[in-house]
């Protein structure tokens, strides 16, 4: 895949990864200072769900998908029948990307370099979890996955098959939905749920 690393050993156990990520400084992101934010859910998920990087209160709480978008996310989830017991939640980048203004920490997308560079935990992941099925949130997360970068808008709605047999299926960011207003939103947010829908369907 893209701009591939191979950084030797992987980590034998999710635990290992959670501890090695904390002191990875092999970008400049993991360089800001920043706690880096594990992914969350059980070893056996038949379902792993990848997101982008984690947000401000991810890196505050150390926890995915804490924030605005997750619980936008977990609202569609639970709507879908998709349970947190059948699901693991992780992002393709592993700290959180910022400009600092005033007070605030304003995201910044992951270079294509970046997200390259990171992949080598989220296949760590990957190899530990083994699950049958991946959801893709936007583009960084399919990029990771894919290791090319692809139009979400095109690539949604089918399954693509990854080299270790898993079905990877791509759909849009919370975050990107959050940002939507009225009509767009609705519009949006219900293809969102399609998507999820058929992720559901495929996981029973
Ligand atoms: N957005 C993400 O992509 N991941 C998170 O964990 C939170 C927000």
């Amino acid at each position: 895949k893209a701009g591939e690393q191979d950084f030797g050993e992987r980590p034998q156990s999710l635990g290992a990864i959670g501890e090695a990520i904390l002191g990875c400084r092999r970008c400049e992101i993991g360089c800001n200072g920043t706690r880096a934010v594990m992914g969350e859910g059980p070893a056996s998920a038949a379902l792993m769900i990848v997101g982008e990087q984690p947000g401000d209160s991810e890196e505050e709480q150390g926890r995915p998908f804490v924030g605005p978008a997750g619980r936008l996310l977990r609202s569609h989830l639970e709507e879908a029948g998709i349970s947190d017991e059948r699901t693991y939640v992780t992002n393709a980048v592993k700290h959180f990307k910022f400009v600092p203004r005033g007070k605030r920490r304003l995201h910044q997308n992951p270079t294509a370099k970046e997200i390259d560079v990171c992949r080598w935990w989220l296949d760590g992941e990957r190899a530990l979890v083994q699950p049958r099925l991946i959801l893709a949130l936007g583009a960084s997360a399919a990029r990771s996955l894919l290791g090319k970068t692809v139009s979400v808008q095109k690539v949604r709605g089918e399954p693509h098959r990854l080299e270790d047999g898993s079905e990877l299926w791509i759909t849009t960011h919370p975050s990107y939905l959050l940002r939507l207003q009225d009509h767009g939103r609705a519009e949006e947010e219900a293809k969102f749920a399609n998507d999820l829908h058929r992720v559901s369907q495929r996981l029973s």
